[in-house]
């Protein structure tokens, strides 16, 4: 199972790598814009530099069409270990179904995105994506249930031996990283906060401190 950071903050992608537990990060212009990203492009290669050998997930900016395509073969130039994230539709519901087919077929890794349905997500699969990214957060917030399209995606994805990963992205706190994990996601992107959160347990702090105060009395 992998682990991505969803951040475009240096400073976190730097200190989870360190902590040894990433195989990647994931971005979109949102998370550029929370993070203070003014310069996209220089920004993209430099954290594919800092991610590498893992992957570095970069989304397009245009809607549709052979722009979306052109700057996703861009993007994907960029570095030897970028997934280029197209979203799974436009704003007006039209599919990206062939912008993500013609992207797959030239040899771009590409991580559909915004995908809030199983069948969203097994058409982009068909349409050649290599991720799969299902934002359970999203999901839940309309009453939905991320993690049991998850469990669906991957029972069919084993099924019928499709190559391509679940990511289950849009995560808000450490149960739907627990949950997702659970269901079958093959990578799970976690803000650094939630990432914090599932690293710390404040009984565990008091426990490691009375470690340390008894290892210092039996030192006298
Ligand atoms: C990551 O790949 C997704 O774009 C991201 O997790 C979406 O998160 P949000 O629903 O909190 O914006």
């Amino acid at each position: 199972m992998q682990l991505f950071l969803d951040s475009a903050d240096e400073k976190q992608v730097k200190y989870w790598l360190g902590q040894g537990v990433l195989d990647g990060v994931t971005t979109n212009p949102s998370v550029l814009f929370r993070d203070g990203v003014v310069d996209p492009l220089p920004a993209l290669e430099s954290l594919a530099r800092l991610t590498a050998p893992g992957v570095l997930h970069a989304e397009v900016t245009v809607p549709r069409g052979a722009e979306l395509v052109h700057q996703g073969i861009e993007l994907s130039q960029l570095a030897d270990n970028i997934a280029v994230k197209v979203p799974v539709q436009t704003p007006d519901g039209a599919p990206c179904l062939a912008e993500i087919h013609e992207l797959s077929s030239a040899g771009v890794a590409v991580n559909s995105t915004a995908c809030l349905s199983f069948g969203q997500a097994a058409l982009a699969a068909k349409a050649g994506a290599s991720y799969l990214s299902i934002l359970v957060g999203r999901i839940d917030d309309e009453g939905g249930d991320g993690a049991a399209v998850i469990r669906d995606l991957r029972r069919w994805l084993d099924d019928w031996q499709v190559d391509a990963k679940i990511i289950a992205a849009s995560v808000r706190g450490t149960a739907d990283v627990r949950r997702s994990m659970t269901a079958g996601a093959h990578c799970v992107t976690v803000p650094p906060a939630v990432l914090a959160k599932l690293a710390d347990h404040k009984y565990s702090r008091h426990t490691v401190q009375q470690f340390l105060d008894d290892a210092r009395a039996v030192a006298g």
